[in-house]
């Protein structure tokens, strides 16, 4: 657990949880992408494990572009402003693009995306995303594939940090109580 145990509250998704649902919607993707090049736009940070993962599970040729967003600092809650820390590094007009992201939590990073991404004309545009919390769902964000409906819980791990932290880990968590206070 990479030192991280004592910090621990509980397990929400082991890693077998998270790679056989990987394995799932990389097989559901392969059917729905069938003879198309896949544009994999991965939201950094908190979507590097996923797309790397998902990526090697995917059976079909795909491209990687990355992108950093970031609306959250450091704050357990979202602050509703969306930077670009670094863009794409290409024209992404005619391809087929699909976003990975980590979690959908108020989807405003989601929405912020979709729209700036959706201008650059792109064939096609389509989310991916491995959790989902209950907020997002109230957002008009059209989110075609989704890993996990997770509670409106506060959880780490498999890229998610808390304060840059417990994004390596392999399975994703609670953090206990006196961790946010210290
Ligand atoms: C987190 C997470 C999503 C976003 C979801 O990123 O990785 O990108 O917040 O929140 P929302 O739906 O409420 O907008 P964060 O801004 O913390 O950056 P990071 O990926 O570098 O951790
Ligand atoms: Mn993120
Ligand atoms: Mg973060």
């Amino acid at each position: 657990d990479h030192g991280y145990g004592p910090d621990i509250d509980h397990v929400l998704l082991s890693e077998e949880q998270i790679q056989g649902k990987i394995t799932e919607l990389a097989a559901q993707i392969a059917v729905d992408y069938a003879g198309r090049e896949v544009l994999l736009v991965g939201v950094l940070k908190g979507a590097v494990l996923f797309m790397s993962d998902f990526a090697r599970a995917l059976q079909l040729p795909t491209q990687m572009e990355f992108m950093a967003v970031s609306s959250y600092g450091s704050a357990t809650s979202s602050s509703g402003v969306v930077r670009i820390l670094k863009d794409l590094d290409r024209d992404i007009a005619g391809k087929h693009v699909l976003v990975l992201e980590d979690i959908i939590d108020s989807g405003l990073t989601l929405s912020w995306l979709l729209k700036n991404l959706g201008s650059r004309g792109p064939a096609s545009l389509e989310v991916c995303t491995l959790l989902r919390k209950p907020d997002a769902v109230k957002v008009d964000v059209p989110v075609r594939y989704i890993g996990f409906d997770i509670p409106n819980e506060f959880v780490v791990g498999y890229g998610l940090d808390y304060a840059e932290r417990y994004r390596d880990l392999p399975y994703i968590a609670t953090l206990k109580p006196e961790v946010y206070s210290s």
